[in-house]
C-alpha cells in the first residue's frame, strides 16, 4: 500500500496560508503589459520561425459553457446562443492560420490541448471542422498527446468520437463533488451517472488516459461527505486526478459571491479535506505528483517525475518539454523562447483584433536573463521537489549561494520547520513541504515584493 509519506500538520499549514501564484509560468501573468505589442508579437514570430527547432505546443481556448458554476475561476462565456460560437469558431480558424503562416510546415506537433470553459460544449460537426482545420495547418508526431477537457453534462457519444477521430487520446473531466448538497450550493448539478457514462465512452472508444478533476474547500464540504466522492471517484479508476484547492477570488471572479460565503469550509476544515484526499488516494495506489495532482505509478506522469524529465506550464504538469507553445482564442497564451503573450481577455475585444486581420495579443512580455535563471529554478522545484545547485552553477554560470542569496534567506524558515533540506549540493523539498510548493516557489520570485499591498491578486496557498 501506497503511502503519502509525510503528515498534514494543520497548525504549521495555517501558518503559511497566504496569497500566492500557482507558477504555471514565471514571471505570473500580473507581470504582462501592454507595451509588449502585436508588433512586437509579429518580430518574434518570425525569429522563432528562424531561429526554434522546438516542436510546437498548441492550445485552443473554446471558452463557452451552458450554465455557470459558482466556483468557476475560468475563462468563460456562458451562452446559448449558437451563432456567437460559429463567429468565434471562424474567427479561431483565422488566428490558426495568421500564426501557423508564419510556422515552418516541418515543425511537428507533439501536444494539442483543447481547453476551456467547455470544448465538448461544441456540436460534433464543429469539433471535426475544426480537427480538420488544425490537420491542414500542422503536421502532428505519430505519439503527439491529444487531450480535451470534456463537461460530463451534456456529453454525447458522438462528442468524444469526434474528439477521438481527431486523434485525442486522453481526457480530462470536471467532477468537482459528488454530494448533491456541494452540487446544488455551487449551481453545479451532475447526476453522478453521467460522470460513469463519460467514462465508460471514453473508454469503449480507446482513450485510457482518463484523468478527474475534483475541488476541496467548496461550500458545505465536509471530510466525511468529500471521503465518500473520492472513494467512488477512486472505484472509478482514472489514471489522474486533480484534486484542486478551491480558488476562492471573488475580487476576480465576481459571481463567486453568489457562493454564501458562511457555507465555506474553515480553514481547518479545508486542511482536513486536504488530508482525507492524500490520505484516500494514497492509500488507493495513486502518487502524490505534486500542486494539486495525483497519477497512478504506471502513468507517463508519475514516471517522468521520477526520471526528472517532468515540465509544467499553463496546462498544468506534462511531460512535453521543450516545445514551444502556441496558443489560440481568446485569453490563451503562447510561449517560446523568452516571450510570454497573452491574447484578448473578452470576446468582443478578441474577435474585433482578428476581424481587422490582427494578432489578437493584448498583453506580454520578454523575458531577462534573471528571468529565465528563476523560471527554471521554480520549474525544477515544482517537478522534481530539488534542485541541485552546480546544475544550475553550470548552466548560467552563476554562483548559487550568491546570486540566491535572498532566497536563500527566505527559505530559512521552511528549513527549521523540516519542510526543506538545505545541503551544500541541493536544496530539497521534503516532508509536508510538498504541501507548501507555492510557498517554497515564492522565495525565488523576484516580484512579489514589489506586487505586496497591491489589491489582491492570487488565491491563497492552502
Ligand atoms: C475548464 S474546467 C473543466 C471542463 C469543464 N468546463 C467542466 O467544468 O467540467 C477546468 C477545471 O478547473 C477547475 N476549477 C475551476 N474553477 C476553479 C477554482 N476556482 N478553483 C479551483 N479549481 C477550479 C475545475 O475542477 C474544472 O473542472
Ligand atoms: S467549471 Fe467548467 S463548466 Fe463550470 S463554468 Fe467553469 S468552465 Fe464552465
Amino acid at each position: 500500500m501506497e503511502r503519502p509519506g509525510f503528515s498534514v500538520n494543520a497548525e504549521l499549514l495555517k501558518r503559511f496560508d497566504k496569497p500566492g501564484p500557482r507558477y504555471t509560468s514565471y514571471p505570473t501573468a500580473p507581470v504582462f503589459s501592454t507595451s509588449y505589442t502585436r508588433k512586437r508579437f509579429e518580430i518574434d514570430l518570425i525569429r522563432n520561425n528562424h531561429g526554434s527547432t522546438h516542436p510546437l505546443s498548441i492550445y485552443l481556448h473554446i471558452p463557452f459553457c451552458d450554465t455557470l458554476c459558482y466556483f468557476c475561476g475560468c475563462t468563460t462565456v456562458i451562452t446559448n446562443n449558437r451563432s456567437n460560437i460559429e463567429r468565434y469558431l471562424s474567427a479561431l480558424q483565422k488566428e490558426i492560420a495568421l500564426t501557423g503562416s508564419y510556422i515552418r510546415k516541418g515543425r511537428p506537433v507533439t501536444q494539442l490541448h483543447w481547453g476551456g470553459g467547455t470544448p465538448s460544449y461544441l456540436e460534433p460537426s464543429q469539433i471535426r471542422v475544426l480537427n480538420r482545420f488544425i490537420a491542414s495547418q500542422f503536421s502532428f508526431a505519430d505519439d503527439a498527446e491529444i487531450s480535451v477537457e470534456i463537461d460530463p453534462r451534456g456529453l454525447t457519444f458522438d462528442h468524444l468520437r469526434a474528439f477521438r477521430d481527431g486523434g485525442v487520446n486522453r481526457v480530462s473531466m470536471g467532477v468537482q463533488d459528488f454530494d448533491e448538497r456541494v452540487q446544488n450550493a455551487v449551481h453545479r448539478f451532475q447526476p453522478a451517472d453521467l460522470t460513469y457514462q463519460a467514462i465508460e465512452w471514453s473508454r469503449k472508444l480507446g482513450i485510457d488516459s482518463i484523468n478527474v478533476d475534483l475541488i476541496y474547500g467548496l461550500p458545505l464540504q465536509t471530510p466525511k461527505t468529500f471521503k465518500k466522492t473520492l472513494d467512488e471517484i477512486v472505484r472509478l479508476s482514472p489514471e489522474r486526478i486533480a484534486a484542486f484547492n478551491f480558488a476562492y477570488v471573488p475580487w476576480m471572479k465576481p459571481h463567486q459571491k453568489l457562493i454564501h460565503a458562511e457555507d465555506l469550509p474553515s480553514a481547518e476544515m479545508k486542511i482536513e479535506l486536504l488530508r482525507v484526499t492524500i490520505e484516500t488516494l494514497a492509500e488507493a495506489g495513486y502518487e502524490y505528483i505534486g500542486m494539486d495532482h495525483f497519477a497512478k505509478p504506471t502513468d507517463e506522469l508519475a514516471i517522468a517525475q521520477r526520471e526528472k524529465t517532468l515540465y509544467r506550464n499553463f496546462q498544468g504538469y506534462s511531460t512535453k518539454a521543450g516545445a514551444d507553445l502556441f496558443g489560440f482564442g481568446m485569453s490563451s497564451i503562447s510561449h517560446f523562447e523568452n516571450v510570454y503573450a497573452q491574447n484578448e481577455k473578452t470576446v468582443e475585444t478578441y474577435l474585433a483584433a482578428i476581424e481587422q486581420g490582427e494578432f489578437p495579443v493584448d498583453v506580454g512580455y520578454r523575458m531577462n536573463r534573471d528571468d529565465e535563471i528563476r523560471k527554471y529554478v521554480i520549474l525544477r522545484l515544482m517537478c522534481d521537489l530539488e534542485i541541485t545547485k552546480e546544475e544550475i552553477e553550470d548552466r548560467f554560470h552563476i554562483d548559487f549561494d550568491e546570486y540566491f542569496d535572498d532566497s536563500l534567506d527566505q527559505l530559512r524558515e521552511f528549513v527549521s520547520e523540516g519542510l526543506v533540506r538545505h545541503t551544500i549540493e541541493k536544496i530539497q523539498v521534503i516532508g509536508a513541504g510538498r504541501l507548501l510548493l507555492r510557498n517554497i516557489a515564492m522565495c525565488f520570485d523576484a516580484y512579489l515584493p514589489a506586487m505586496k499591498g497591491a489589491t489582491p491578486i492570487f488565491s491563497r496557498t492552502v
